[in-house]
C-alpha cells in the first residue's frame, strides 16, 4: 500500500483520484470549503488552506509515492479590465501554493519508491483563447516548473503536468450549468464532448504509479482534440 498526498481532493478531479487510489492505496487528502467524506478507512481528510501564511502537515506519513496538487481558477476576463492584484491572486493560488508545499514535503517525496509529482496546467498554455490571460500566465509557470522541478530531482522524483480542456468539476459549473452552454461547450471540442473528472483523474492515477517510471518533465494534453487538431 502507497501514500499518496492530494491537495483538494473533496471536489472535481482530485475527488476521482481519490476514489480511482483508495482501494489499494493509503490517501492523505485536504479539502478547503467543503469537506467530503469517503467513507474508506484508507482515506484520511484533512483541512488546508494553501492561501495561509504557515499550515500544519504534520499528518502526512514520513514516506510520500506521490503528490498532486488541485487548487485552481478560470478567472475569465478581457485583459485591458484585469487588476494587477488579480494576476498576484490568481498566482498565490496556483503557483506558489504549490511551490510552498513542494519544499516541504521533499524530504518525504525521497523517502517513496518511484515518487511522482503531478501537476495541473490547462489546455489554455499551449493554444490561446480570449480571456484567459489570468489562468494562462499562472499554468503557463506550472508548465516552466514541471520541467524545472523535473530536470531538478531526476533521477529520484519524476514531476509531470497535465493540461486539461473543460472538465465536468464544481471548477467548470459555470461554463456548463445550463444544456445550452454544456452542448456549446462540447461542439467546440473535437469529441464533441467536455472532459469528465474520472478521465483526468485515470491519467494522473497513472503519472503517479510505477507504470509510468520512464517519464519525467512532461505535458499531457486531455482536452478532447481541441489543442491538436482542427
Ligand atoms: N475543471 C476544468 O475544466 C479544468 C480545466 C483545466 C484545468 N483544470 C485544473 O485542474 C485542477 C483541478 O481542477 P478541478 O476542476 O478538479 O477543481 P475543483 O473542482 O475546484 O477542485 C479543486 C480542489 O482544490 C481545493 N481548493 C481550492 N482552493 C483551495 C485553497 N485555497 N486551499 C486549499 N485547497 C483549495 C478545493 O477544496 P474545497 O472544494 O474543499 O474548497 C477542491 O478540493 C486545477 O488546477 C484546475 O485549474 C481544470
Amino acid at each position: 500500500m502507497k501514500n499518496y498526498f492530494i491537495v483538494g481532493h473533496s471536489s472535481g478531479i482530485g475527488k476521482a483520484l481519490t476514489e480511482l487510489l483508495s482501494a489499494d492505496n493509503k490517501i492523505f487528502g485536504t479539502y478547503y470549503k467543503s469537506n467530503f467524506d469517503f467513507k474508506n478507512p484508507n482515506v484520511s481528510t484533512h483541512y488546508l488552506n494553501v492561501l495561509d501564511e504557515k499550515y500544519d502537515l504534520s499528518f502526512l506519513p514520513d514516506s510520500i509515492y506521490g503528490f498532486v496538487y488541485c487548487p485552481g481558477s478560470i478567472n475569465l476576463k478581457p485583459f485591458e479590465r484585469i487588476k494587477e492584484a488579480e494576476f498576484i491572486d490568481d498566482y498565490r493560488l496556483q503557483v506558489l501554493g504549490a511551490i510552498k508545499i513542494i519544499q516541504s514535503i521533499i524530504p518525504k517525496l525521497k523517502k517513496g519508491i518511484y515518487p511522482s509529482i503531478v501537476l495541473f496546467s490547462t489546455v489554455a498554455v499551449q493554444t490561446g483563447f480570449k480571456f484567459h490571460s489570468i489562468v494562462s500566465s499562472s499554468k503557463g509557470a506550472i508548465e516552466g516548473l514541471t520541467k524545472s522541478l523535473a530536470a531538478e530531482y531526476a533521477p529520484k522524483i519524476r514531476v509531470n503536468c497535465i493540461a486539461p480542456s473543460l472538465t465536468d468539476t464544481p471548477l467548470a459549473s459555470g461554463f456548463i450549468n445550463t444544456e445550452e452552454k454544456l452542448i456549446q461547450n462540447s461542439e467546440r471540442h473535437p469529441m464533441k464532448s467536455i472532459g469528465a473528472a474520472e478521465d483526468v483523474a485515470s491519467l494522473a492515477a497513472f503519472l503517479l504509479s510505477e507504470k509510468s517510471k520512464f517519464i519525467t518533465g512532461r505535458i499531457f494534453h486531455i482536452d478532447g482534440g481541441i489543442g491538436a487538431i482542427k
